[in-house]
This record gives structure tokens, C-alpha cells and sequence, in this order.
């Protein structure tokens, strides 16, 4: 479940393009992932697929002509636009853009989008031709200017066998834009939030590293999570495969030392940083400048030197937790004596919160148990959960500590200028 769709009704908008199949997909995850989804459909799309895969899939009614009643007899399309929190149009015909833009409404899906007032998404699927032609350009540049997200179509094989622009955008994409536009009037609005992620990984030689077995999913959860209440974030990943979320500022930084000058890069204007990466306490003292070969040794003994430790660092720098504006969170990853070492940590760290999770079990586990332990001794144990719950947790506390805060802004000033 992904905490920004439950109780959203997401209308989905389906026009005549090959890529209408992929829809079914999409109606399927975003349903599985806790929204309503309504689905309404152009005639043509109907020749793609049925509307009895999208009924099936959502549980839900499916609209696929203007005149349509609900068994209540309301006017299909029009209860739909009334009563949906985001409309998606996902794949967008060249044809549907250019009705959009001029507000034709001869169809479910152009009749429901010219009613709705709900924010609109659109995902365009076409020829290259069709795209880049000035026609749709100009369309597409009208809808935008009209406050529509557009997620643009991607490269690739299209309907007529040849490749280029055009392709319907990946489906991920389109679903965090979905969550970002639902969110971006969250608690975490105009806030900044940076975020760590994965292993870091200190190079042997040019070929091989010396690295750990973090799979960066907890820091990407909790990058998604504060994208979707509305927060502006920066994500520095150390290794990792996981796909780049959309709506979020991301940087590479495979070593420790790059996470370190990219946290202290990104933390100036920040309100949060919350360090979720498995950072590499040491690195190899010499790195080879040509591959290390077992030809020349029987044995080979490595020297290691310390790397530094950014959360110390950032601490140094800072004034201490109780007087800095900027919120500062870490995980503690133990094989034993999981609360002692993390309450430590949380001292030694400067830290306003510790999220304690015992490993090797939560490293690449989609589940974890983790204890929250704060700086003024407060800690909430939770059982096992998924890491996008857990990360909504995390997130909580950094929203709370934030209203906080500024709450307490507001009232020195008034204080200091006499009101209040
Ligand atoms: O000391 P330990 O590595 O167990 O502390 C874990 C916490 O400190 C995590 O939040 C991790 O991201 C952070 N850390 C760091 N710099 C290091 C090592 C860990 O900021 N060199």
C-alpha cells in the first residue's frame, strides 16, 4: 500500500493507442497499491482492449461512452469527474491531445476531462511523426500552460515497427508522477529532505570493490515517501540497481567520500537529512591503478584506513540538536546488542532520531522490524512492516518535528515583536 493513493480515487483515462494494453497495468497497480480507480474509455481504446479487463481488475464500473448511466442513473462521465481526486490519461492519442487543447467533448474520456477540476495527467503515446509535429507541440504546450503534467513518451519500438519518441512513458514513471501530483500539497510542502541510500563502494582496483550488501530500498522508500507529501528532496545513493524515482533530485556518489561532500553539499538549505546509506567505514589505503593480479601472490593481505564518518561530520558542523534548524536522522544496523549500540550512536551522532533494525534479515528485504528510538529517550518498537510503511513513520516524526518548530518560530517572533 502506498500511504498518498489510499483513499484517492484515481480516474483513469484510456484512449485508441496499442499501448492501451499497458493500461490494464496501471488501473491493476494503482489499485493494488490502495487507490479507487474509475476507468473511462474511448471507443477506439475499446478496440485495443475491453472495458470487461478493467471492470475486472478495479471491481469498478467502466465508462465507455458519454451517454452512459450509472445503475443509479447519474451520468456516468460526469460522476466520475465530480468525484475523482486526480484524472490520468494514460496512453493520450495525438487526436485526444488536440481535443484537450481545443475542449472538444465528443467522446467519454474529452467529456470527462473539459468537467473534471481534478488535476490532470497526461502520458502521450504516438508515431514520432505524430509527436514532434508543431500541431501537437503546440497542443501539448497549451495544456501545459493550463497547469495539465505531461509525462513525456519515451524511446523505443512503436506500433509501426520502427523506433523512436513516442513510446508510452515506462509505467513506473507514470505512477510516481501520479503520487508526486497527489502529494504536492503535503505536510512536507516547501520543505527540503535529503536522503541517503544503499551501500557505498571503496574501490580495490579499477575493477573490483570492496562492498556491502545494502540494497538501497529503505532510503529509496523513504525518498518516494517525502516526494509524495510534497517535499522537494535530494537522494544521494551510493551502489545500487534500483530505478531512479521520478520528482526527486538524485546523485550518484559511489564512495564515501562522495556521499560526504555531496550530503554537505545539499544540507545547507535543507530541513532534514536522514542518512539511510550503508556507508563504508573503511576503505582501502591504496587503490591499484591496473587490475590486481593472482599471478604475482600466493597471499594478499589489504590495508585499510578509516573513512569519514558523515554523520559525525555533520554534527561537528552544526550547533548542537537542540539548536539547529536542520533535523538530523540515522539507522543503526547491528547484528547484536541492537538498542545499546543504537542509543549510543544516537548520543554520539548528534542525532534526532535512530532507526534500529537488526541485520544481515532487513538488508534487500522488502519487510523490516526496526525500533525508533529519540533523543529524549522515547522509542517505538514496530513489528515487522514493509519499508514503505516504515519510511511513512520516519517521515511522521520529521513532519511533526518540523510543525514543531516552526510552531515555535512563530511564537518567539510574535514574542519578539511584541504580539501575540
Ligand atoms: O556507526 P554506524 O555506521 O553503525 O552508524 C550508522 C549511521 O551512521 C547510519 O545512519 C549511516 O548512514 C551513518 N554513517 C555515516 N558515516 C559513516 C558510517 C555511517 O554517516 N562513515
Amino acid at each position: 500500500m502506498i500511504r498518498v493513493l489510499q483513499t484517492k480515487t484515481i480516474l483513469l483515462g484510456v484512449t485508441g493507442s496499442i499501448a492501451a494494453y499497458k493500461a490494464a497495468t496501471l488501473a491493476s497497480q494503482l489499485t493494488q497499491a490502495g487507490a479507487r480507480v474509475d476507468v473511462v474509455m474511448t471507443r477506439e481504446a475499446t478496440q485495443f482492449i475491453g472495458a470487461l479487463t478493467f471492470e475486472a481488475l478495479t471491481h469498478r464500473y467502466v465508462a465507455t461512452d458519454v451517454m452512459a448511466l450509472l445503475p443509479d442513473s447519474q451520468i456516468a462521465h460526469v460522476a466520475m469527474a465530480h468525484r475523482a481526486d486526480l484524472f490520468l490519461i494514460a496512453p493520450a492519442t495525438a487526436h485526444l491531445l488536440a481535443k484537450l487543447a481545443h475542449g472538444l467533448a465528443d467522446d467519454a474520456v474529452s467529456a470527462t476531462a473539459l468537467d473534471t477540476r481534478a488535476p490532470l495527467v497526461i502520458a502521450p503515446a504516438m508515431e514520432t511523426g505524430m509527436w514532434e509535429h508543431p500541431a501537437t507541440q503546440a497542443n501539448v504546450a497549451t495544456l501545459v500552460a493550463r497547469g495539465a503534467v505531461i509525462v513525456e513518451p519515451g524511446i523505443g519500438q512503436l506500433a509501426s515497427g520502427a523506433s523512436g519518441r513516442g513510446r508510452l512513458a515506462d509505467l513506473d514513471d507514470i505512477v510516481d508522477t501520479v503520487r508526486a501530483v497527489l502529494g504536492r500539497a503535503g505536510d512536507l510542502a516547501q520543505r527540503k529532505i535529503v536522503v541517503t541510500a544503499g551501500g557505498t563502494q571503496e574501490p580495490l582496483d579499477p575493477v573490483r570493490v570492496l562492498a556491502n550488501r545494502s540494497s538501497g530500498k529503505m532510503g529509496f522508500a523513504l525518498a518516494a515517501g517525502a516526494r509524495d507529501r510534497g517535499a522537494r528532496v535530494t537522494l544521494i545513493a551510493g551502489a545500487t540497481s534500483l530505478r531512479v524515482p521520478r520528482g526527486v533530485e538524485f546523485v550518484a556518489a559511489p564512495t564515501a567520500r562522495e556521499m560526504r561532500d555531496a550530503v554537505l553539499g545539499a544540507i545547507g538549505d535543507a530541513d532534514a537529512l536522514v542518512m539511510a546509506a550503508a556507508v563504508a567505514d573503511f576503505r582501502p589505503a591504496h587503490t591499484a591503478e591496473q587490475k590486481i593480479k593472482k599471478e604475482h601472490a600466493e597471499r594478499l593481505t589489504l590495508e585499510l584506513v578509516r573513512n569519514p564518518d558523515i554523520l559525525q561530520e555533520v554534527a561537528s558542523r552544526l550547533p548542537p540538536a537542540d539548536r539547529r534548524a536542520l533535523l538530523v536522522i540515522g539507522f543503526a544496523a547491528e547484528t547484536q546488542d541492537l538498542l545499546a549500540h543504537a542509543r549510543a550512536k544516537l548520543k554520539a551522532k548528534g542525532l534526532d532520531l535512530i532507526v534500529a533494525n537488526p541485520v544481515p534479515q532487513s538488508f534487500g528485504a522488502d519487510i523490516e522490524a526496526a525500533t525508533l528510538l529519540t533523543r529524549d529517550g522515547a522509542a517505538m518498537e514496530l513489528s515487522p512492516l514493509p519499508k514503505e510503511e516504515l519510511a511513512e513513520k520516519v517521515l511522521d516524526f520529521v513532519s511533526a518535528k518540523l510543525a514543531r518548530h516552526s510552531l515555535n518560530e512563530n511564537s518567539t517572533m510574535a514574542r519578539d515583536t511584541g504580539s501575540g
